[in-house]
């Protein structure tokens, strides 16, 4: 049986434990608003950041993409159900495609999950400049695994 939950306490856990967690304050990702099947998230562009072009490293924008797909998921109802029974939810394949450099500034990570499925979700996800253009597409397939709790 699914648990009762209170939505705005799931969801302040969530972003609380978003900042605390070290990768996350390493790479400067923050979440900047989610709900189920959605989320909107950044990074600030920092040299600490940069590939050896002086622009943003791929993999900072592939963890951006990542995480935001994670946090696109979290609150649905198949990941919260399956969470229940302490089980988790994992990236099986993630695609990215670089359109733009980026060497100022914050990109901002648009992620939506046209079809969530008991086990495989699929989504979709721009991640944008501070002008707005596109610096790179990410498609990501997630699998939710049940637990035995
Ligand atoms: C690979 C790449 C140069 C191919 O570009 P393209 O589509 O053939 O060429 P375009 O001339 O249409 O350039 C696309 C955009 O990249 C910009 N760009 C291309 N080369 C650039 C360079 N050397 N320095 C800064 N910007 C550059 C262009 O100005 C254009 O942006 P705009 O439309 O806002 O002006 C471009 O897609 C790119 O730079 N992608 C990002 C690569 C990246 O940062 N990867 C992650 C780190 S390894």
């Amino acid at each position: 049986m699914t648990k009762q939950r209170d939505p705005a306490k799931l969801k302040q856990k969530l972003l609380d434990l978003a900042k605390e967690l070290p990768f996350f304050k390493l790479i400067g990702y923050e979440v900047v608003d989610f709900g189920p099947g959605w989320s909107t998230t950044q990074i600030r562009f920092r040299p600490e950041l940069a590939n050896p072009n002086g622009t943003v490293h791929g993999g900072v924008i592939a963890s951006l993409i990542d995480a935001g797909t994670t946090h696109a998921m979290l609150t649905t109802d198949q990941f919260q159900m399956v969470r229940d029974t302490k089980g988790i939810m994992t990236t099986v394949d993630l695609r990215v495609k670089y359109l733009r450099p980026l060497d100022e500034g914050v990109m901002t990570c648009e992620t939506k999950i046209p079809h969530i499925g008991k086990r495989i979700s699929h989504a979709q996800s721009v991640v944008t400049n501070e002008a707005g253009k596109a610096i790179a597409i990410g498609d990501a397939t997630l699998m939710i695994i049940a637990g035995k709790g």
